[in-house]
C-alpha cells in the first residue's frame, strides 16, 4: 500500500530529498491556485478527521475560523503526545518533518493564520531539537516567513517547549500553557476559534493531521476519501506496543483489521500466545477482549460498534497471563497523578478508584468493590471539564464489566505472590531471574518473610560484612 506519511523514502527528513521527491508542490498548488475557501472544501471532501483522539472533521474545525483579518489568527499544532501507548507523532518529526511543516502552512493558508507554534512536550529534547532544525532550513528555503514563495501569503513558525504535563495536550491547556500560564484546560465556550491563544482565534490541530494535507491538496480529497474506511478515510499510524514480536509505528488504511495488524505486521503475540486484553487508542480507550480483539477493525466507527474509540491508534496489546487488574490500577495511577485538580470529579474520583483497586490489589478487596468502581468511574464521565476525566473513568468501568472474572479472582484468591529466588538481593534482579511462590494466608507470608530474614542474617555476604 502507497504510504501518504512515513513514505519509503531515504533521507526524507532532509528538505532538499522532500522537495526532489515533490514536497512543498502542494502548498504552491493552494497558494497560487486555489482559495483559502477552495483548500477547506478540498479537505472537507476528503473526509480527513483529526487525528488526536477526539476524531473531528477537519476541514469543518478549519471553517469555523471567523473571516476577516480583525485579530491575529494562531495555529497551534499538537506534538504533546504524551498518554500512555501513543508515540506516532515524533515518528513523523523524525521521518517526515517537512510534510508536516507544509501542511501547517496550508492549513494556515486556508484559514488567514500569520502565527504558527509546535507545541512539544518539554522532555522530548530530541524532537524538539529536530524540529527546531526542519523549522531553519524551511525558513533558508523560503517556505516559511514573509511573501512564502513570492505570494502575498506571509506565515512565521515558531517550536514551543511545552512544561511537560499529559494534560498540556489537551487544547485549551496547552492554550494557557503556551502563553506561559498553568496547564489548566478552559471551559468551552467560548470555543479556541472565538476566544484561543492571547484572546485570539485559533486551531489546534494533532501533527499526523496536518501531515496529510500536502497529499490531500496534491491527489484530490476524492482520493484520500477512497482509501481505508469510508468513514474515517486515510491512513493512520498505528504505534503498536505490548506483548507483540515487532512492536513499532506501522502506517496503514483505516479499517484494517486488528488481528491483521497484529499478526501480519508486528509477529504475532510474544510466544504465541493468546491475546488476553488490547487497548486500541492510547491508555484511555475502553479495553477490548479477546474476542473483540480477533474480529475488530481498526477504525473510530467500527470501534464505537463495540463501545471503544480509536483515540490516538496507539495499540497495547496484552497476552494471556497478563494481569488486567494491575494493570488497570496502574493506568488510574497516570490518571491520578496526571488529573489537574480543577474538578471536583476527576480530582477526588481518581484518587478513590486508585484506592479501591489498590486494595483489590492488597488482596484486601470486596466483591462490592467492583459495583463501586463503576460507580465512580460514571460519575466522573461527562462531568468535568476537559476529557480527561472520561478517560480515567473508561478504562476502569470497561475493564471490570469485560473482566470481571479477572477481578472477582483477585478478591476471593487472596493468594499472594513472593519471590523466592536469592531472597533480598534477588529483587535487585530483573524478574526474570527469580521464581514466585504462592502464599493463602497473612501468618504464611509472615513465616515466610522471617525466613528470608534468617536465611540472609546467617549468609556469607553479611557475615563476611559484619567480621
Ligand atoms: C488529557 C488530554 C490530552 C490530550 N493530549 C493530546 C496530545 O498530546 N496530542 C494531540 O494531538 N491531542 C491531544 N488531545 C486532544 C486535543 O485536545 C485536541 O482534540 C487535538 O489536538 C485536536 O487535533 P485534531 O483535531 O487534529 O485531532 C488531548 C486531549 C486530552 C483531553
Ligand atoms: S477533568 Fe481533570 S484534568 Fe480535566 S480539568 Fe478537570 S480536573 Fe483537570
Amino acid at each position: 500500500m502507497e504510504k501518504i506519511i512515513l513514505k519509503d523514502i531515504p533521507d526524507l527528513d532532509k528538505i532538499d530529498v522532500y522537495i526532489a521527491n515533490g514536497g512543498y508542490t502542494g502548498l504552491k498548488k493552494a497558494l497560487t491556485g486555489m482559495t483559502p475557501d477552495q483548500v477547506i472544501d478540498e479537505v472537507k471532501k476528503s473526509g480527513l478527521k483529526g487525528r488526536g483522539g477526539a476524531c473531528f472533521s477537519t476541514g469543518m474545525k478549519w471553517s469555523f475560523m471567523p473571516k476577516g483579518n480583525e485579530k491575529p489568527k494562531i495555529l497551534c499544532c499538537n506534538g504533546d503526545e504524551s498518554e500512555p501507548g501513543s508515540f506516532k507523532d515524533r515518528e513523523i518529526f523524525e521521518k517526515n518533518p517537512q510534510q508536516f511543516i507544509e501542511g501547517s502552512l496550508i492549513a494556515a493558508y486556508a484559514m488567514g493564520i500569520g502565527a504558527i507554534y509546535v507545541y512539544i512536550r518539554g522532555e522530548y529534547w530530541k524532537w524538539i531539537n529536530i524540529m527546531e532544525e526542519a523549522v531553519a532550513e524551511a525558513y533558508k528555503k523560503g517556505m516559511i516567513g514573509k511573501n512564502i514563495m513570492g505570494t502575498d501569503f506571509s506565515c512565521e513558525m515558531y517550536v514551543h517547549m511545552g512544561a511537560g504535563a499529559y494534560i498540556c495536550g489537551e487544547e485549551t491547556s496547552l492554550m494557557n500553557s503556551l502563553e506561559g500560564k498553568r496547564g489548566y484546560p478552559r471551559f468551552k465556550p467560548p470555543f479556541p476559534a472565538v476566544n484561543g491563544v492571547w484572546g485570539n482565534p485559533t486551531t489546534i490541530n494533532n501533527i499526523e493531521t496536518l501531515a496529510n494535507v500536502p497529499e490531500i491538496i496534491n491527489k484530490g480529497g476524492e482520493w484520500f476519501s477512497k482509501i481505508g474506511d469510508p468513514r474515517q478515510p486515510g491512513t493512520l499510524l498505528f504505534g503498536v506496543s505490548g506483548d507483540v514480536n515487532k512492536p513499532g509505528v506501522y502506517e496503514l488504511p483505516t479499517g484494517i483489521p486488528l488481528i491483521e495488524l497484529i499478526n501480519d505486521h508486528c509477529g504475532g503475540v510474544i510466544g504465541g500466545k493468546e491475546i488476553k486484553m488490547v487497548i486500541p487508542g492510547g491508555s484511555s480507550m475502553p479495553p477490548l477482549n479477546r474476542e473483540e480483539a480477533l474480529t475488530v477493525r481498526m477504525d473510530n466507527e467500527s470501534l464505537k460498534e463495540i463501545g471503544s474509540y480509536i483515540g490516538t491508534a496507539g495499540v497495547i496489546v496484552m497476552a494471556e497471563g497478563t494481569d488486567v487488574v494491575n494493570v488497570i490500577r496502574r493506568v488510574t495511577k497516570f490518571y491520578y497523578h496526571e488529573s489537574c485538580g480543577q474538578c471536583t470529579p476527576c480530582r477526588e474520583g481518581c484518587g478513590w478508584m486508585l484506592k479501591v483497586l489498590n486494595r483489590i490489589m492488597d488482596g484486601k478487596g470486596r466483591m462490592s468493590d467492583l459495583d463501586l468502581l463503576i460507580s465512580i468511574a460514571e460519575n466522573i464521565e461527562g462531568n468535568t471539564i476537559c476529557a480527561l476525566g472520561d478517560a480515567a473513568a473508561w478504562p476502569v468501568k470497561w475493564a471490570v464489566r469485560k473482566f470481571r472474572k479477572d477481578f472477582e479472582a483477585k478478591i476471593t484468591d487472596k493468594t499472594i505472590e513472593l519471590p523466592v529466588l536469592n531472597k533480598v538481593h534477588g529483587l535487585m534482579k530483573s524478574p526474570d531471574e527469580y521464581d514466585t511462590i504462592t502464599l493463602q494466608s497473612e501468618q504464611e507470608v509472615v513465616k515466610e518473610l522471617m525466613g528470608n530474614v534468617q536465611e540472609l542474617t546467617q549468609s556469607e555476604d553479611v557475615k563476611r560484612f559484619s567480621s
